[in-house]
């Protein structure tokens, strides 16, 4: 995956930690890793953690522009090859099926050209939510890809549908999105 560039979201989930090690592991690959956390994924997993896995800088604020007349969110959204979103909460695909664009993430879903990939992590019933199908259903329907969520023990407690794909799994994903073995 060498200077392939991966602008990966982690968005405000208690999988937000599985993040930091396929962070670690893209990165590993050769990739350069762009790291955009929302206020909530901060919650969860300091941006410092991914600061020092990636060896870049992480953004985690859409108003701290150093350079105003070509913003950061603009720069990252137009260089990425591919935007991956894990975790992807309830949240963020509400937004990016609305077109909302509140903070650096959000934005920058609305105005890269490359494939997005977002890998759903939440509640089970807050995946088989309506609402959440709706979204789900509008977000492919443009032609995002939706990897996960698979089965098993969620972090609420619960058993059932809603859980993160797995790093390794993903990173299969990543892998063949670039046709890479
Ligand atoms: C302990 C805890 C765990 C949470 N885990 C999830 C989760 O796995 N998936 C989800 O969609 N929301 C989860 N939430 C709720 C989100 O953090 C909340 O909806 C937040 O507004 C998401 O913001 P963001 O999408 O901008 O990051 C969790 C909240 C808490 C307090």
């Amino acid at each position: 995956m060498t200077n392939k560039r991966i602008l990966l979201g982690v968005t405000g989930s208690i999988a937000a930690y599985k993040a930091a090690e396929l962070a670690s592991a893209l990165t590993q690959a050769g990739a350069r890793v762009d790291v955009v956390m929302t206020a909530e994924a901060q919650r969860f997993v300091g941006p410092l953690t991914f600061a020092a896995l990636t060896h870049r800088a992480v953004v985690t604020d859409l108003w701290a522009e150093e350079q105003p007349e070509r913003p950061t969110h603009i720069e990252l959204a137009d260089a990425a090859d591919l935007v991956l979103v894990a975790p992807a909460t309830a949240h963020l695909l509400a937004q990016a099926a609305l077109g909302l664009a509140p903070d650096a993430l959000t934005a920058i879903l609305l105005a890269t050209p490359a494939p997005v990939a977002m890998a759903p992590a939440m509640n089970g019933k807050m995946w088989l939510h309506p609402a959440t199908q709706a979204n789900a259903a509008t977000l492919r329907s443009r032609g995002v890809e939706l990897w996960g969520p698979e089965e098993g023990l969620l972090a609420c407690g619960y058993e059932g549908i809603g859980r993160m794909l797995a790093v390794p799994d993903l990173l299969k994903r990543i892998k063949g999105f670039f046709n890479q073995p």
